[in-house]
């Protein structure tokens, strides 16, 4: 959380700096400023609130022109979202600014030490200190912005990209980053620092990845990487695979609208190129040696949020075609119960950012205990796929809208081409059932396009059910996380009551919370291929229905059986069992968006949220 950028070249700094802002305003919006140097002198701009309100202030009251320049969009941590906890934060002689994601865990000693030395702190964080502490290191490092930084991170603890700028060296910017994400924009006659590439593609889709506990300090002609020891670092260049365009709403009214309709083409991404000539399942990025996916006794999946159900997903089909055990863990729990971790473990973490630090944390225990390590992950070069023995990227291209859509999608085909490989390696299925499952997922970008058909049909009924202060979602099987990600979503955007649960667990407590008028939304099974459960769910309705509840069901065309059970019928493509949440999760992030909608609330940027979440 947090988005950073800085810049220097031959444009308009603020320009670049608040365009950049703009598209990283995902991962936070509680205030946002800017600093640029012009003519020897440093100006900053901030403001509470969204990147919005920074802009009206620099309508009021302009920044002079300047080629260097750094911009910041917070999400609180430390201190309230008020303009003076805003970022930048300068030193006491206004020479120096500093930007901050992430967390300077001892920041109350630093700040100590500072106030018995007469500096005065004017804000809460835990950042204001670095301004200071630059200022003070820089005599001792002969002016150099760079020595200064590196000797203040050897005092700092915690997860930190830092950026700073002096008005004594106008031509240059100096970034540190360690456990917090950072990458460099290379440009031509200009450079970029920023949280994610999003701040820099509009400009250069040239990049480099930072490694852990580096310094690097840029110009518009140059950029050079040192460790926090000071030797020269390795750094690792990338061309960034989407454009500018791909950051844009293009054409919707919002992001999470354009995210929706863009998951049939994310799912055709995702699993492009992953058979070869002889049609077994080639995974090019997958860097684990067939011995040690032989060797696996248990699969681990860490993740939070959305990317957490896509692993409950996931659990289903790893299970059913390797038979290896599966356990699915919220990452934030999982180093804390002192869990069985070997190395006959695959821990797969999942994650869009690559960045979710309880995600990041937990796969760091992982190694330590000598697991093997996976990450599936949409952002190349971002920390948890660097930091695992093999990766297996996502491809849903950028997700702006805080609320994740396509990510999870691509996150199910990813794990589900996981469980493949596994079961090709070690002989658990013929070739013809692969090529068979192969088949199934090859006809999903259809599938989630005809799933997109729902979208009106889902709108109306959302409407219909705007006011109610509490709603349900059951499923089973696969269908149940599928429930856990539709009230995720309602939670998350349209800020009510929501949970979801098993259908089979109503009755043990659940079903206390139904009383007239209660929206349920029933994630049907098939009857054609889980007819059992299809049964089971039926009385589940009846359950709740006799207590009043309205039913919202997304059943499969054909299923007739249901719509006597229901008041609503929104009808998903038929799809194979394991498949089903790639098509009736569509209906579920419609209705959560239109919820939203229909409350006035800012969908793309949901309250207290930040995307990308940097922080334990
Ligand atoms: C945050 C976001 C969620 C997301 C979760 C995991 O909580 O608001 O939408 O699912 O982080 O993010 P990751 O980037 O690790 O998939």
């Amino acid at each position: 959380m947090c988005g950073i950028v800085g810049y220097v070249g031959r444009q308009q700094a603020l320009e670049v700096v608040v365009g950049g802002l703009r598209r990283l305003e995902y991962r936070g919006y509680d205030s946002a400023g800017v600093a640029v140097i012009a003519d020897g002198t440093l100006s900053v701009r901030k403001k509470a609130g969204k990147l919005v309100n920074l802009q009206t202030l620099l309508g009021e009251d302009p920044l002079p022109g300047s080629t260097t320049g750094i911009g910041h969009t917070r999400w609180a941590t430390h201190g309230g979202p008020t303009d003076s906890n805003a970022h930048p934060h300068v030193s006491e002689d206004g020479s120096i600014a500093v930007i901050h994601n992430g967390i300077i865990e001892n920041f109350a000693e630093l700040r100590q030490e500072l106030t018995a030395a007469g500096v005065q702190l004017s804000s809460e964080t835990d950042t204001e200190v670095v301004a200071h502490l630059l200022a003070r290191e820089l005599p001792a490092a002969d002016h150099d912005l760079t020595g200064a930084m590196l000797s203040v991170c050897s005092g700092l603890e915690g997860a930190f990209t830092l950026v700073a700028i002096d008005a004594r060296h106008p031509d240059v910017v100096v970034a540190a980053r360690r456990n917090s994400p950072l990458v460099v924009g290379i440009g031509d006659g200009e450079n970029f620092v920023a949280s994610d590439v999003a701040a820099f593609v509009d400009y250069t889709r040239q990049a480099l990845e930072l490694g852990q506990d580096q310094v690097v300090t840029i110009t518009a002609t140059s950029v050079s990487v040192v460790n926090f020891d000071g030797t020269p670092a390795l750094v690792t260049p990338f061309e960034v695979d989407w454009d500018a365009s791909a950051a844009e709403k293009g054409g919707f009214d919002l992001f999470m609208l354009k995210e929706i309709a863009e998951q049939p083409r994310a799912v055709a991404d995702s699993l492009r190129g992953r058979v070869d000539a002889d049609n077994r399942i080639q995974l090019d990025e997958m860097h684990l040696s067939e011995q040690d996916l032989r060797s696996i006794g248990k699969v681990v999946v860490v993740a939070c949020g959305t990317a957490f159900h896509a692993g409950m997903v996931a659990k289903y089909a790893i299970e059913h075609w390797t038979r290896i055990p599966v356990e699915v863990e919220l990452a934030s729990e999982f180093r804390y119960r002192d869990p069985i971790v070997g190395a006959d473990c695959l821990v797969i973490a999942i994650s869009q950012s690559g960045e979710t630090m309880d995600t990041l944390m937990a796969l760091r225990y992982a190694a330590a205990q000598g697991a093997r390590t996976l990450a599936i992950c949409n952002t190349v070069g971002s920390t948890i796929p660097r930091e695992s023995d093999a990766v297996l990227y996502t491809y849903a291209g950028p997700e702006i809208a805080v609320a994740s859509t396509k990510a999870f999608l691509t996150q199910i085909i990813a794990s589900y081409l996981v469980g493949l490989y596994l079961a090709q390696v070690r002989g658990q299925m013929t070739a013809p059932e692969i090529h068979a499952v192969m088949d199934d997922l090859n006809d999903m970008p259809h599938a989630v396009d005809l799933a997109l058909d729902t979208v009106d049909g889902v709108r109306a009924i959302a409407r219909q059910f705007a006011d109610a202060t509490s709603v349900l979602f059951i499923g089973r099987h696969v269908g149940f996380p599928v429930a856990l990600e539709g009230a995720l979503k309602l939670k998350e955007l349209a800020y009510m009551h929501a949970e979801g649960f098993a259908a089979g667990e109503l009755k043990h407590g659940p079903i206390a919370l139904i009383e007239e008028g209660v929206p349920v939304v029933v994630v049907v099974p098939s009857p054609r291929n889980r007819a059992v459960l299809h049964d089971k769910i039926i009385s589940a309705i009846q359950e709740v229905r006799a207590r009043g509840a309205v039913i919202l069901a997304i059943a499969e065309e054909g299923d007739d059986k249901i719509t006597s059970f229901a008041d609503h019928v929104i009808r998903v493509p038929i799809v194979p069992a394991l498949m089903q949440p790639l098509v009736s999760t569509v209906p579920l992030q419609v209705f959560a968006c239109e919820m939203a909608t229909a409350k006035g609330h800012d969908v793309d940027q949901p309250r207290n949220l930040a995307k990308s979440v940097t922080v334990e």
